[in-house]
């Protein structure tokens, strides 16, 4: 396993490798590798020839309240997760060899940036989609892996992919998670112990939903009710929001028919988590 630093000895790699006619599986990430990722990577060397993971705390998808200067970068345990793994380069830039002076080039994914999340962490999507897209031109993916607990980001990526012809798949992987129910997150370190229980009301209020739906309930405005009362029953929780959307456009929907996401984002302590299910009519 290789570790490269410079974007451009990245891209040389990458066109080596594409004109000997092997796949490229790529997993982006922030690093603090969970479970999450690994089964990300695992599915990238089952199904491509060269596996390359990202490593970058991308400065631009963090607002300046944000937590990017205390996001946890265990580097040497990612190394070694990758390396067990049989990922065959990591790609670990400097923030100033993606972004050099005088880089002005943003990639934003109209309306669906805007929503859900994107309300509350302006610029967010923004960051993301001109790194990925940047990492896209760099690794030249045949395959790239995202996982489902990020719903809003795959299929704001998806778009983006549709929309500027990147040659690539993408494929998102379902959410991984503790036996209790807490989905898989690099952020979930920040949580006391009492917070760590707290928690798990994110799950259980999806579940509660879920149950409410398989009921015959199908009214949105009643079942988001339900989870707001159970989630509101944890003192540390502060709900930013609980949305059922259509999985596409984001858009609200009134009544569950077919497939919808539910989303939500709520704030446990000064931790931020965000979970979703897909719920069917
Ligand atoms: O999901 C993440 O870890 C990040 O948003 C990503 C896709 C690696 C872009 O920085």
């Amino acid at each position: 396993m290789k570790i490269i630093r410079s974007p451009k000895q990245m891209q040389g790699i990458s066109k080596e490798i594409k004109d000997k006619g092997k796949t490229i599986g790529f997993v982006p990430t922030m690093g603090a590798l969970h479970q999450g990722h690994l089964s990300l990577i695992r599915r990238a060397r089952q199904d491509t020839d060269v596996v390359v993971v990202s490593i970058f705390v991308n400065p631009t998808q963090f607002g300046p309240q944000e937590d990017f200067q205390r996001y946890p970068r265990p580097f040497r345990k990612d190394i070694s997760l990758c390396r067990s793994l049989g990922v065959d380069y990591i790609f670990h830039p400097l923030a100033s060899w993606m972004y050099p002076e005088g880089f002005k080039t943003y990639v934003l994914v109209e309306d669906l940036s805007e929503v859900l999340c994107g309300r509350f962490r302006p610029g967010h999507f923004r960051g993301v989609t001109t790194v990925v897209a940047k990492l896209f031109n760099i690794v030249r993916p045949d395959i790239a892996y995202f996982g489902q607990k990020d719903a809003q980001q795959a299929i704001i990526i998806k778009r983006m992919v549709c929309d500027l012809n990147f040659p690539l798949k993408i494929k998102v992987m379902p959410i991984i998670r503790e036996e209790d129910g807490l989905a898989l997150s690099s952020r979930n370190i920040y949580l006391s112990p009492q917070e760590r229980n707290d928690a798990c009301v994110l799950s259980e209020a999806l579940r509660l939903a879920q149950g409410l739906v398989k009921s015959g309930i199908k009214d949105t405005k009643k079942i988001i009710c339900h989870m707001r009362a159970l989630i509101k029953k944890k003192k540390s929780a502060k709900i930013d929001y609980i949305a059922i959307v259509d999985p596409k456009t984001l858009k609200p929907v009134k009544k569950i028919s077919g497939r919808c996401l539910l989303a939500l984002a709520v704030w446990i302590g000064k931790t931020r988590l965000i979970d979703n299910l897909c719920l069917k009519g």
